[in-house]
């Protein structure tokens, strides 16, 4: 089974989205065992955009992220009967399979995408689902080329190449953080990023064709 990460863009697009939450859920009752990385949409960017003007330094930003993302693991993992908040990769994997372990991010430096990734790592799962409001990964950045598309398939290695190259916060192509890339080739872990639509999570967790992009641990 894999690992599913919710980007904080589906689950808290300006506010926790408690329709989306029900909707999602409903849809992987059945799905065991499972795993969920939660991030911290607009809390975490509130949290953060307001740290900057008060000139936190950027590990205090990422904590101030860790405990957006921390209050939306909370809220899903309370909305799931078998859910169970843990705030490591460890306690995580200590549960799984019992219980439906549900957290945040962990430490500053990166984002909740290489969490999934050390997750799946830690579990021996080779799949990593990220779902997220862009659906994918596109060949350029689609904020400035309207005709950018989604690339059904991309090498990690690609990316991480692009994303040293020009900076890992050089817009929407880099979906994935450079640490979770370098997980995956590590431990040959197929990371798939999808649209939020709750069928397409549930398809794709059970190893269906959902479309989005295909991110190859090479
Ligand atoms: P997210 O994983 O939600 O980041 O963590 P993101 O990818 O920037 O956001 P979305 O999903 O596209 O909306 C939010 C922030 O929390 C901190 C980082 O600052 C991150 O940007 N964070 C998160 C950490 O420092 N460590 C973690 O393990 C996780």
């Amino acid at each position: 089974m894999a690992v599913l990460n919710l980007g904080g863009s589906v689950i808290c697009p300006s506010g926790p989205d408690v329709g989306y939450i029900q909707r999602l859920l409903a849809g992987l009752s059945d799905i065991r065992p499972l795993a969920i990385v939660v991030g911290g949409g607009s809390t975490a960017r509130a949290y953060i955009g307001a740290g900057r003007e008060l000139e936190l330094n950027q590990f205090q930003l990422d904590l101030l992220g860790i405990a957006a993302t921390r209050l939306n693991a909370l809220l899903v993992a309370g909305a799931i009967p078998d859910g169970v908040f843990v705030e490591g990769v460890e306690e995580a994997a200590a549960v799984y399979g019992a219980a439906v372990p549900v957290l945040g991010g962990t430490e500053p430096g990166h984002t909740t995408d290489a969490v999934s990734l050390l997750l799946a790592e830690a579990l021996g799962e080779e799949d990593v689902v990220i779902v997220t409001k862009v659906g994918g990964v596109y060949d350029r950045d689609p904020t400035s080329h309207p005709d950018a598309r989604i690339l059904e398939e991309v090498e990690a290695g690609a990316l991480l190449r692009e994303a040293s190259e020009k900076g890992s916060t050089a817009g929407a192509r880099y979906v994935l953080d450079p640490l979770s890339l370098i997980i995956a080739m590590r431990s040959g872990i197929r990371i798939r990023v999808i649209g939020p639509d709750p069928e397409d999570v549930r398809g794709a967790l059970l190893g269906q064709e959902v479309g989005g992009t295909l991110v190859l641990p090479r």
